[in-house]
């Protein structure tokens, strides 16, 4: 079959659904094939709108579309960042695939950042650390910590300094001293204008303890080091680690720091029992391409133009965030890696953390057009001690799957409105249209092993979409664009010259100028 062979099959099945509740009906073993666990996750997919003979024609187009030759090929290290002509081999990270060259380079870095973050902590010199960085370089890290927090204390106060904007270095460093705070700047490529603007707005402000409060951690030693740190304060990681793949390398080194090298190496060990269950089991039975054959469904066959996720877990709140990164910047794409139109590929990605959601836009969800596939994601453990509160907590988080698939017929509605004068009006108002699919992962607890299992469980979501849809997951050209302008806008501005720009801009700089000069 044809992969359009294949999408007219799923279109053709989607044309025959019936309800999600009807599906529990004639679907008996439909937990048991909806459902995956694996370690510390659970996976329960079976309130997605996808009946059983759709799991299995989604299951047929990843096959159809060679994923299992594909995923052999990223785990052997094969270029499969055909664009900038390079592997993909983060999962080497967590010691899993990659030659014995990268294997050794890897155990090798393992090692001195967890040296180097032992010595740190033993010493006591540093009360806190600003970690300088962003996009891939920041927003792992500050997940992360976040997540730590769920299971230990940081040794070290932990601030970060990601945007351009001032005030982001300003409120990093506000309270801290000089004398006791280590600055790690980190960035891939050492060439991202907030990294060094922030860098060195750092640097001033650790005056005359600059040269040995400063470390780097890059891909690009050269221009570390014209950068201004010393060799000996650089820690490498490879071009084949992607930005927002990197929070496993050196990059997390602040973390290692914070919470201590054995928080950082169970982190890793999730990480990699979910890459070890990607890369052995069956499709059907793999975690990793339900959650993106599931996506596909919803992108390419429903036509959702957005998918939320929604974490009932305060210390996770800004896996929304990371994923933005992770899933737009990788299929965010129009174009397949041969050159044609991709057709429909990544879609929104957003969310907030639950409960509050359910006080915001929780409303669209159960009543908007056209609503939104739901990824809930809940910790069964209380680390909170507030036993009370994660009942609630959790309660809410299953309330919702459920009313967002059962809704509220308006036959009902009409029954409790018996007799009101405006009726007609009010019952389509109050009906909740159900149907609405969502997934439901929990995790036993939040320990840095289920978080390590949770964040690579997505990251080979991100691979399999991007199989289907034939785009390259790895390169990002479309972030480039914006900044180059940017680059031109900001030389000019300085030169107070205007350029040349479409009128709009052009009123812009100018009122900035007017602005600067009043
Ligand atoms: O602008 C996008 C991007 O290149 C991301 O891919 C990356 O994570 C981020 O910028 C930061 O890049 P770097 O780590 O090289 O500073």
């Amino acid at each position: 079959m044809t992969r359009d062979e294949h999408f007219k099959r799923l279109e053709d099945l989607a044309g025959q659904a019936v309800a999600i509740t009807e599906l529990f009906k004639t679907e008996p073993a439909r937990i048991a094939n909806f459902v995956i666990t694996e370690g510390p996750l659970r996976a329960d997919f079976s309130k997605q709108a996808i009946s059983e003979q759709a799991r299995q024609a989604l299951l047929s187009l990843a096959a159809g579309c060679h994923l299992e030759e594909w995923r052999a090929k990223l785990f052997a290290g094969d270029k499969v960042n055909t664009s900038e002509d390079r592997a993909v081999l983060h999962m080497a990270l967590r010691v899993v695939g990659g030659s014995r060259t990268v294997q050794k380079e890897v155990k090798a870095m393992r090692k001195r950042m967890a040296d180097y973050a032992n010595a740190i902590r033993d010493a006591g010199k540093f009360k806190n650390i600003v970690h300088i960085g962003i996009g891939g370089s920041d927003l792992g890290p500050r997940l992360v910590a976040d997540a730590f927090e769920a299971t230990s204390e940081p040794a070290l106060n932990l601030c970060f300094a990601e945007n351009v904007d001032g005030a982001s270095v300003n409120d990093a460093v506000k309270g801290l001293k000089p004398k006791d705070t280590l600055a790690i700047v980190v960035s891939k490529s050492f060439g991202t204008q907030e990294t060094k603007m922030n860098g060195e707005a750092v640097r001033g402000w650790l005056g005359k303890y600059a040269a040995s409060n400063m470390i780097a951690v890059t891909a690009n030693r050269g221009r570390a080091e014209d950068f201004g740190i010393s060799a000996e304060n650089i820690f490498d990681f490879w071009d084949w680690v992607g930005g927002r793949y990197s929070v496993w390398s050196a990059v997390g080194l602040s973390l290692q720091i914070a919470y201590g090298p054995d928080a950082f190496d169970q982190f890793l060990k999730g990480a990699a029992a979910m890459d070890m269950h990607f890369r052995d089991q069956p499709l059907q039975e793999n975690l990793p391409v339900m959650l993106a054959m599931t996506g596909i469904w919803n992108r390419n066959v429903l036509g959702y133009t957005s998918q939320a996720v929604i974490p009932y877990s305060r210390r996770i709140r800004k896996f929304p965030a990371f994923l933005q990164q992770l899933e737009m910047e990788s299929n965010g794409k129009r174009i397949t890696r041969d050159g044609h139109e991709a057709g429909l590929t990544c879609p929104i990605v957003w969310g907030d953390e639950g409960t509050n959601g359910q006080h915001a836009f929780f409303q669209w969800l159960h009543q908007g057009t056209p609503g939104a596939p739901v990824d809930f994601v809940a910790v069964l453990k209380d680390h909170e001690n507030r036993p009370a509160h994660h009942a609630a907590l959790l309660a809410n988080c299953f309330a919702q799957s459920e009313a967002l698939m059962l809704g509220k017929p308006e036959y009902k509605v009409r029954e409790e409105l018996e007799g009101h004068s405006e009726i007609d009006a009010l019952a389509p108002q109050k009906t909740f249209p159900g149907n609405r699919p969502s997934t439901t992962i929990t995790l036993d607890d939040l320990s840095p092993f289920a978080l390590g299992h949770l964040i690579a469980l997505y990251e080979h979501k991100v691979f399999v979409q991007g199989v289907i849809w034939n785009v390259n997951s790895f390169d990002q050209w479309g972030v480039e664009l914006g900044k180059v302008l940017a680059s031109t806008i900001l030389s000019e501005m300085e030169k107070g010259e205007t350029g040349d720009h479409d009128p709009s801009t052009a009123a812009l700089m100018e009122l900035l100028s007017a602005h600067h000069s009043s």
